[in-house]
């Protein structure tokens, strides 16, 4: 189950060359198990037709207020009700300026006026058009009347130039979406989660890490923040946006990811370490840059603590999740990963392999907990992590019934 299952979802497609994202958009939303009926302004019709929207959302596609046809089949204050959420992606800089006027002068206008249903924009321009005032100003003003404002994300766009403006990916929207209809799985359960690399200093300038992207133990606490839990996310040197409603505590090193975790672990119930720690550090980082020399050089290193072990080797851990990361006898690494450091849970997945791991967007796991166990994916971060956090909660529950309590 996902947020959006059984969600009417009216997406309003603008005029913008994003709109070919937004076909893509519309598989998304439809995996994550919603009902989608696209509306399209009359600009977005000269950048893609409106038979795309028809095939991939398997309904019919509204274009105008004024189709005597459409308004048979469903009309334009049936389509408002319908509606759970509209999100208009993209969302020019014209429909951000008509919507903040209030105005109706076409069916995507006139919906948003006849809606009580959420209102979630993801802008889509150039990066000028976005920064002008009169564009934040009408941004200020919807968001005022509560709309959600999704992105934009900053990078190259179509017009040749590089900056904010572009349309968030599909599955960014997903999510953001998805927020907008939490869960009550976790509601009262506070969850404690690492993600990320960790760099380790050899010099004030070089240091050690490796190729963790931070996205899965991100999703992970976007996904238990939907759930309703109390998210903190301790990360390590990562770029992704903080999720909403998540706590975050940026770290460096393993030692202070590990002084992190130790502070707050005795204020959560649920641990999930789905950071990639470095196992050693640099016995003594150089305080000034190491100058070359020989044609060798040898670098001591010594073990850092292990954060996860340590939580489950309290005297009340919390629910413990590991996760385990092989390039071979996967199962039984995990398996032994999980008796050795006295897990409730460890997920395993495959690395080094095109299909999944580290610094990719889809992954799979096999999840096993004493007793049982159950495959998820291969499928998106996003959409893993909300199944993961499902199957937490629900081993979460029975171990706290057994145990009489929460712990
Ligand atoms: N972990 C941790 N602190 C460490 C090292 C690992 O919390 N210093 C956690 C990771 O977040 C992950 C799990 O432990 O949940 C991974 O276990 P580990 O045995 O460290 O895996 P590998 O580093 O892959 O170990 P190995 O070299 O034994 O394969």
């Amino acid at each position: 189950m996902t947020e959006l299952d059984g969600k009417n979802i009216l997406l309003g497609v603008t005029g913008g060359i994003a709109a070919y994202k937004s076909a893509d958009l519309v598989r998304r939303l439809r995996d994550a198990g919603a009902d989608v009926r696209v509306v399209m302004t009359r600009g977005a019709e000269e950048f893609v037709r409106p038979l795309t929207y028809q095939a991939v959302s398997g309904n019919p596609v509204h274009t105008s207020l004024l189709d005597p046809d459409a308004e048979a089949a469903m009309g334009h204050i049936e389509l408002a009700r319908w509606a759970d959420a509209v999100l208009i992606a993209p969302a020019s800089a014209d429909v951000i300026a008509r919507l903040a006027q209030g105005l109706a002068d076409d069916l995507l206008t006139t919906l948003c006026l006849a809606t009580e249903a959420p209102l979630v924009l993801a802008p889509a321009m150039n990066r000028i058009m976005w920064a002008h005032p009169a564009t934040q100003a009408n941004v200020a003003r919807l968001r005022e009347r509560s709309a959600t404002i999704l992105g934009p994300g900053a990078g190259d766009q179509a017009c040749g130039e590089v900056g904010d403006g572009r349309m968030l990916e599909p599955l960014e929207l997903v999510a953001g979406l998805a927020a907008l209809f939490p869960g009550t799985e976790l509601t009262g359960t506070r969850v404690l989660i690492t993600a990320g690399p960790t760099r380790e200093a050899i010099d004030p300038v070089r240091y050690i890490s490796n190729r963790s992207s931070g996205r899965m133990g991100f999703a992970l606490a976007a996904a238990a923040a939907r759930a309703g839990a109390r998210v903190t996310l301790v990360a390590g040197p990562v770029t992704l946006a903080t999720p909403a409603g998540v706590e975050r505590v940026d770290v460096e090193s393993a030692q202070q990811m590990h002084e992190a975790v130790m502070e707050r672990v005795d204020a959560c119930d649920v641990f999930i370490a789905c950071a990639a720690v470095a196992d050693y550090r640099v016995a003594t980082p150089a305080e000034a840059k190491i100058k070359k020399q020989d044609a060798d050089m040898e670098l001591a290193l010594v073990r850092n603590p292990d954060i996860l072990a340590d939580v489950a080797a309290r005297q009340r851990p919390p629910f413990t999740v590991g996760f385990a990361a092989e390039t071979h006898a996967m199962q039984a690494h995990a398996e032994d990963k999980r008796r050795r450091k006295g897990l409730d849970m460890i997920a395993a997945n495959w690395v080094g392999r095109p299909e999944g791991g580290f610094d990719t967007e889809d992954n799979a796991l096999e999840v096993t907990w004493e007793g049982g166990g159950i495959s998820l994916g291969p499928k998106a971060k996003t959409r893993l992590a909300a199944e993961l956090v499902d199957v937490v909660a629900d081993r979460y529950r029975q171990k706290t019934a057994h145990a009489g309590g929460p712990a």
